[in-house]
């Protein structure tokens, strides 16, 4: 139910509250009250469109659970919705003591409380809840019968989901201006970079072999002291995030083919990065995102240089294609330093930016009760993980 009496509210803290999974119409409720805060340039309908769209992509299928916390005396289909959000399992990878295990975690997202019931301690109550019922949920098929760890990225600072456990961790980016062709020059022509279509990220950047040497990557971890763990990059996340652009370009630029091209790479090299479109309330505020990059590190001085130089090629190519789509940037997270070197060939001023306030990466670990340490190191931490 939408309407709700404002002084007959419960507290914060009344035990008659309740965390439950939405009916398939308290979900549909719960988006149009949350679609004030997000639904950008859509209009509510093509919000609610965007969110169904989503919601059946492969990667959420059957793995989105839509929370609300609501008082447990008011019937199903009555209740009134005093927070919500949703919550994305995963495939994940936990690397300690010498082994790599496969376990699942929880994404969540859309933490939402209407304007006019803030401020009563609705999202904190949800979210001390929350961070309970994850441990079990949707874990029942998993070895350990527990999840480890949950992630989300706070768009309201550092401090809020702290005092629930989720710490904030390494969340940086670097973005370059989008160029036109003619600024350019020549240089996305004569370079070696070749724009990749969805088929050849799959083939590239999701296919056996490089899904391997992520779990190599972790076992060479795993014999450090310390757990590290990774949400594992498979295909169904690029496809996520493709829908979602996809999606836009349809209802905002009906008159325009889809985008086709997501992402680029340089075969020489050996390097590849699939990227996907956002689109803000203003062109200001679209963005191309690099979702991940692939490569292996460079075994000599002359390597790592002909590495740096493919990535600038192909961050160039990305310049040219945040331009042809009207987005403002490219932007990419916590990038390595070698990708920091080969952005600098490009723009020497270009700096690494730590947020402070907005997509602040960040993990609740319980693996410390599972015998696993307190410390965790969180790994492939880059924008393909955002739900
Ligand atoms: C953030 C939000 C869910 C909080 O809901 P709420 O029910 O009012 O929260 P509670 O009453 O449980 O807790 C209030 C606390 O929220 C924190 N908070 C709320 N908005 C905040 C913001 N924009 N930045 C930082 N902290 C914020 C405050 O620290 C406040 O703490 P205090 O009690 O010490 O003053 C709500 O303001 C909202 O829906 N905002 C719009 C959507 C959004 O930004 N969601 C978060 C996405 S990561």
């Amino acid at each position: 139910m939408i309407a709700a009496d404002v002084p007959s509210l419960p507290a914060g803290d009344s035990p008659d509250l309740i965390l439950v999974p939405a009916t398939p119409h308290e979900r549909i409720e719960s988006i149009k009250l949350n679609s004030v805060a997000w639904k950008g340039p859509l209009n509510l309908e093509s919000y609610i469109a965007r969110e169904d769209h989503l919601y059946n992509q492969r990667l959420t299928r059957e793995n989105l659970t839509c929370w609300i916390l609501v008082d447990r005396n008011e019937p199903e289909g009555e209740r009134t919705i005093l927070s919500s959000c949703e919550t994305y399992r995963k495939k994940a990878l936990l690397a300690h003591n010498g082994t790599v295990e496969d376990v699942k975690t929880h994404g969540i997202g859309s933490v939402y409380c209407r304007p006019e019931f803030r401020g009563k301690g609705y999202a904190k109550r949800m979210l001390e809840e929350l961070s309970r019922r994850l441990d079990t949920w949707q874990m029942e098929k998993e070895s350990r019968g527990q999840s480890l760890f949950t992630i989300l990225f706070s768009d309201i600072g550092k401090k809020f989901y702290a005092q629930f456990g989720w710490r904030p961790f390494q969340s940086s980016h670097m973005s370059l201006p989008a160029v036109a062709r003619e600024v350019l020059n020549g240089a996305v022509e004569n370079s070696k970079t070749r724009a990749l279509l969805a088929e050849d990220i799959k083939n590239s950047m999701c296919d056996d072999v490089t899904l391997a040497k992520v779990r190599e990557c972790m076992q060479i971890a795993s014999q450090s002291p310390g757990a590290k763990i990774a949400i594992i990059p498979d295909f169904d996340h690029f496809i996520w995030h493709w829908a979602r652009e996809e999606f836009y370009t349809e209802k905002l630029l009906a008159h325009r083919a889809p985008p086709t091209i997501k992402g680029a790479g340089d075969d020489q090299a050996r390097v590849y990065c699939a990227w996907n479109r956002n689109f803000g309330e203003t062109p200001e505020n679209n963005v191309l995102y690099i979702l991940r990059w692939v490569y292996d590190d460079p075994k000599s001085a002359a390597e790592e240089q002909v590495l740096i130089e493919a990535m600038a090629g192909i961050l160039r190519r990305a310049q040219l294609e945040a331009h042809e789509w009207n987005m403002s940037k490219v932007e990419f997270w916590n990038p390595s330093p070698l990708l920091e070197k080969a952005v600098s060939l490009l723009d020497p001023k270009a700096e690494l930016v730590h947020r402070e306030e907005s997509s602040i990466a960040s993990l609740r670990w319980t693996g410390a009760d599972q015998g696993l340490g307190k410390n965790v190191t969180w790994l492939l931490n880059e924008k393909f993980t955002w739900c």
